[in-house]
């Protein structure tokens, strides 16, 4: 089925105006309805959860349980292996301070991959100077993917743990991650899926896919900013320490010893974001509405359409593979990626240009910088035709 674009467009007051957005990879718009779901759960709803005795507090609490109820089906897990955090960023810290602490030891290794994430690459570093674990790094196929005959080849029983990005966030390669599975069972590894770039853009089925943490962010899927959630298997949850102490997160405390709470609540210490996480839940409403195939297609065909006409022009050069998920990332002879973004912002057009947070991958690729023109399921043709234009008018200025 494929998308209403003139109704969903419609949906997002944040597109109105002559504006192309094209940096829903950074971070997404927001559809009328997670606005409301967060206005009334900070105005008539709003009360605290989890401590009240008194209704309001009841139904918020309910509200936000229902929420992790619905983060935990859209990435076809249990609501018990759902744990609210900051985002991607916070949930990879807490499986590198927890899970890798408790369970990695000096000389373990863990494999990473040349397109990851400053998030997915500093926590383990952090880990590394504490622990002493090693840490490897995939290389990548000529196209831009991860190379699977390569970690095949790299890893070995001293890894206890593969993390790596589901779609990269620059070249929109999307990961084959049951492949990526079953090479790491063979070692033993644990897989943790960064999921920031994939849960807005391809259905996701943890119990499919068999990876053991999955982390992932609301505000690139339509949601709110300040949450996100992990994902983890329940056994590997459940005997997790907590990282984070405070209110909510125990069971009993006293002077002399505190015991936990279960998994999710132990590693929620403090007055949850609420608010956040009612409207995630309403985000993740919003898309599976739409359904994730939709999307996908959706994406898939205005990736084709402006890979065609970018590669049809003799001064730009295209990163990443034909079949990237809602990313193109691309370079334009003779101008910075910046002085291309300014000048499309005139236009009305926003990109992302800069390292996109992945400098590794930057210094792989040989440039400072890419310029990334990033699909979200409300854009269409015009804001390639707008984008086009742009690139036009700057090689024109530049001469
Ligand atoms: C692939 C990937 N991983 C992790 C992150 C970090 O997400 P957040 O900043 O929401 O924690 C991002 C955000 O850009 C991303 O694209």
């Amino acid at each position: 089925m494929s998308l209403d674009l003139a109704k969903i467009r419609a949906d997002f007051p944040g597109l109105s105006g002559n504006w192309h957005y094209l940096d829903s990879g950074a971070t997404a718009q927001k559809p009328q309805a997670v606005i409301d779901a967060c206005t009334r759960a900070m105005g008539e709803d709003y009360a605290t959860v989890h401590r009240g005795v008194y209704a309001r507090s009841a139904n918020m609490t309910l509200a936000y349980e229902a929420a992790r109820r619905k983060v935990a089906a859209f990435i076809g897990g249990q609501e018990q292996e759902i744990v609210f955090t900051r985002g991607a960023t916070e949930a990879i810290n807490l499986v590198a301070q927890s899970w890798g602490g408790a369970n990695l030891k000096a000389g373990d290794r863990i494999l990473l991959s040349v397109l990851e994430h400053h998030s997915n690459i500093v926590p383990w570093q952090m880990l590394r100077e504490k622990t002493g674990v090693e840490i490897d790094i995939c290389p990548l196929t000529e196209d831009g993917r991860i190379d699977l005959a390569a970690a095949e080849r790299i890893l070995t029983p001293a890894h206890k743990l593969v993390a790596l990005a589901h779609v990269s966030n620059v070249l929109g390669s999307v990961l084959h991650v049951e492949h990526i599975v079953a090479l790491a069972k063979n070692v033993g590894a644990k897989v943790l899926i960064d999921g920031c770039q994939a849960v807005p853009r391809l259905p996701v089925d943890v119990a499919a896919l068999g990876c053991d943490f999955y982390a992932f962010s609301a505000h690139k899927l339509y949601g709110p900013t300040g949450i996100g959630a992990l994902w983890a298997r329940e056994e590997i949850l459940q005997a997790m320490p907590p990282w984070q102490g405070g209110g909510s997160m125990i069971d009993r405390v006293t002077f002399e010893r505190t015991t936990y709470a279960p998994a999710p609540t132990r590693f929620e210490a403090g007055t949850p974001a609420i608010i956040e996480a009612i409207g995630f839940g309403a985000a993740v409403d919003y898309v599976s509405a739409l359904g994730l195939e939709a999307i996908h297609a959706h994406e898939a065909a205005l990736v084709k359409c402006l890979r065609g006409e970018l590669g049809a022009m003799n001064d730009v050069t295209l990163f990443g593979p034909e079949d990237s998920a809602g990313i193109v990332s691309f370079a334009l002879d003779g101008v910075h990626p910046h002085d291309l973004g300014t000048i499309l912002d005139e236009a009305g057009v926003a990109i992302r240009a800069g390292h996109h947070c992945a400098q590794p991958l930057m210094d792989h690729l040989g440039v400072p910088a890419t310029a990334r023109a990033s699909f979200g399921l409300y854009s269409d043709d015009s804001d390639i035709a707008a984008l086009l234009a742009g690139i036009e008018r700057t090689k024109r200025i530049f001469g």
